[in-house]
């Protein structure tokens, strides 16, 4: 086998040509990593978040590498106007839109405690209301037009096991994951899919600065807590979520597909602390198990 297959390039060449695609969050990050891979497989993309400056860098970069457009868009997801605003500029550049992904989100790890309600308001709108207000707008428009379309919606492990200290974020992701199972049955017949996916750590600075802080990477190394003991490459990223935009997943709806390298099953299983026995350690264990007859 290839060493590091999975940091290459995965779809053929111009899989997602004349498709326009709408990526939220797209100037950091996972975003900006997807925003990047969908232009070079021959996208029109559009990126939009609330920090213009950050976006036109992005799309800049982005357009000298790959040779296709990528329009900048300033909007911040929370306000509807903003997102009619992102549909109307997106038609208005390329006249249609056939994918969109939900991937902004705002996130901070804190006991619940010490959240004002307002820190609490922060995190679900920008993760929940932005993902439905961007759906319910984009969505109207394609069902209105006959248009069929795709949208992907970014997500987490915790969406369904919910976790301490980011539960703002817990509970808005796990709307998300709903709203994406709930609209895959009730838009097909529009020829509307949704799917989301679900990382587990992916090194980007906009999560690592406020989830895992130099201070507590000194105590709790990341990659230790997964079974295949490393963090996700953005581009293994990008190739299944160019996967699940584009038609060659035409059959998928409603799915959610975990990329956590076995993260949060290891916590799940109920003997999966057993990995901490050397294995030395095993012939004593098994002589004593053996010994209770
Ligand atoms: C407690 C906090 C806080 C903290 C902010 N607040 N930070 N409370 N602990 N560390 C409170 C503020 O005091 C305020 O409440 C309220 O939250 C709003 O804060 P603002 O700073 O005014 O908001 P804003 O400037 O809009 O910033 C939003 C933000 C910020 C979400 C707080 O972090 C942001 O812009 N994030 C965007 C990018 C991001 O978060 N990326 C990471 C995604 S990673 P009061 O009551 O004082 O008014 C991710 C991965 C998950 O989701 C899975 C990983 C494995
Ligand atoms: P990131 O770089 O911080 O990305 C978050 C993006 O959301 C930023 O580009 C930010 O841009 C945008 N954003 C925040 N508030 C917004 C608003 N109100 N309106 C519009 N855009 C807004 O972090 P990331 O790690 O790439 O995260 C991307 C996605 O992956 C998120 O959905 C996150 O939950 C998910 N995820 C990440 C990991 C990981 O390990 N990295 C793991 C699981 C899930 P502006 O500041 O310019 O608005």
């Amino acid at each position: 086998m290839s060493q590091n297959l999975y940091t290459q390039p995965m779809l053929k060449d111009n899989a997602l040509k004349d498709n326009v695609v709408v990526v939220t969050g797209g100037g950091t990050g996972l975003g900006k990593s997807m925003a990047k891979y969908f232009s070079e497989l021959g996208a029109s993309v559009v990126i939009a978040s609330r920090k213009l400056d950050v976006l036109k860098q992005t799309a800049q970069e982005i357009e000298n590498e790959t040779g296709n457009k990528v329009l900048p868009v300033k909007c911040d997801v929370t306000s509807y106007e903003q997102i009619e605003n992102l549909l109307s500029e997106t038609l208005k550049h390329f006249g249609k839109v056939d994918s969109l992904v939900n991937n902004a989100a705002g996130n901070f790890i804190s006991p619940t405690e010490r959240l004002s309600h307002r820190a609490f308001d922060i995190i679900v709108n920008i993760v929940l209301r932005g993902t439905y207000y961007a759906t319910l707008c984009f969505g109207k428009h394609w069902i209105k037009n006959k248009k069929s379309a795709s949208v992907l919606n970014i997500v987490t492990t915790y969406s369904w096991t919910g976790s301490g200290y980011v539960v703002p974020s817990a509970v808005a992701k796990a709307g998300v994951l709903a709203l994406t199972r709930s609209l895959a049955v009730e838009w097909a017949k529009y020829g509307i899919r949704f799917n989301a996916i679900a990382p587990g750590p992916f090194p980007t600075k906009g999560a690592w600065d406020r989830l895992f802080p130099e201070e507590l990477r000194k105590n709790f190394s990341v990659d230790k807590k997964i079974p295949l003991k490393r963090v996700g490459e953005h581009q293994e990223l990008a190739n299944l979520a160019a996967y699940l935009i584009s038609e060659y997943s035409a059959f998928i709806n409603g799915e959610v597909v975990t990329i956590d390298g076995g993260e949060w099953l290891k916590g799940a299983g109920e003997f999966n602390f057993l990995d901490e026995i050397p294995h030395e350690m095993w012939d004593e264990i098994e002589k004593i198990i053996r010994g209770k007859k």
